[in-house]
């Protein structure tokens, strides 16, 4: 099936149209910034209408937005004009998975987002349950990194989430609230092993229903929350951990990963490839693996799914 997304450049001067509309301009006024005539200018009126916008006509003064959806393509845009890593958003009303999508288009510096996902994919194989009300989003980010320090990433993403929405982490990225899955994150490589590409995908519950072991910010506040500023909070955190990731403050990182970890102290089992490992989580390494003590054996894993014992 094809998806389609509703492409904006974080530069386009649409962008600022849409923020100029909010106070109202005439139809002339618009065709001469956009530099498209008047039929066109018209076309984008409805275009903003089919995401959500609600504008007034009015004869003499024009156009004026008197209703902005919460989520829209040039919304985004506009968080993202002070970011160094998204140059563009791919927004789908609908789609199989946004990380599938971001690996087809490979991209990078692009944010794919969208309102639902057929076919959310989690860690394992494992679907990720994605109801309109949540954030389903991932970044290809430019190839800077590299291949070696992927599972650093991954960690660092885990920071950089429940930083921004004050929440723990259970090993290796799992973010929790009380316990209770808030977050997941996802992260993918592909492309040519020398300069793979890496996709980060992040699975917010915002406002969605979830499923039993999950948790949403609307559960945790009592509130409906506005979904443009938890993903502004969330890419703002996101882009400052990747750079310190990438001036090499790994080690900070991994201390503020530590701190803000349910796991270490914990008896767990962790399932890998390799079987199943059950002991008292004791360290994150410096390579991001997990210290367990199964009984005087110390081991370290790379990676697994983590279960409370
Ligand atoms: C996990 O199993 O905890 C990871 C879940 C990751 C879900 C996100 S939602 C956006 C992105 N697109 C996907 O298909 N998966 C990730």
């Amino acid at each position: 099936m094809a998806y389609r997304p509703y492409v904006v450049g974080v530069q386009e001067v649409s962008v600022e149209v849409v923020e100029r509309l909010k106070e109202g301009a005439s139809g002339e006024t618009l065709a001469e910034l956009l530099g498209v005539s008047r039929t066109a200018v018209w076309k984008f009126i409805r275009k903003l209408e089919n995401l959500g916008y609600v504008i007034e006509r009015k004869k003499g003064t024009g156009y004026r937005i008197v209703r902005t959806p919460d989520l829209s393509p040039y919304e985004i845009a506009t968080i993202c004009r002070d970011l160094r890593l998204i140059d563009e958003i791919y927004y789908y009303t609908v789609v199989d998975s946004t990380n599938r999508r971001a690996k087809e288009v490979a991209k990078p510096k692009t944010l794919f987002i969208a309102e639902r996902q057929t076919e959310g994919r989690g860690r394992y194989g494992r679907r990720w349950m994605s109801e309109a009300g949540g954030l389903y989003f991932s970044i290809a980010l430019p190839p800077q990194l590299p291949v070696e320090e992927i599972p650093k990433l991954t960690l660092t993403t885990g920071v950089a989430v429940a930083k921004a929405l004050k929440a723990m982490l259970k090993w290796p990225n799992d973010v929790l609230y009380n316990g209770r899955k808030l977050c997941g994150i996802l992260c993918e490589l592909f492309g040519e092993i020398e300069e793979p590409m890496v996709v980060v995908g992040i699975g917010i519950n915002v406002n969605n229903p979830t499923p039993s072991n999950g948790v949403s910010l609307k559960d945790i506040h009592g509130r409906e929350f506005n979904r443009l500023e938890v993903l502004r909070d969330v890419l703002v955190s996101f882009e400052r951990h990747y750079f310190r990731l990438l001036n090499g403050e790994w080690e900070d990182i991994r201390e503020e990963w530590k701190c803000l970890s349910e796991t270490l102290g914990r008896n767990v089992v962790v399932r890998t490839a390799r079987g199943n490992y059950e002991g008292k989580a004791l360290d994150l390494d410096g390579d991001g693996g997990l210290i367990l003590d199964t009984g005087g054996k110390i081991v370290k894993i790379f990676s697994g799914d983590c279960f409370y014992a």
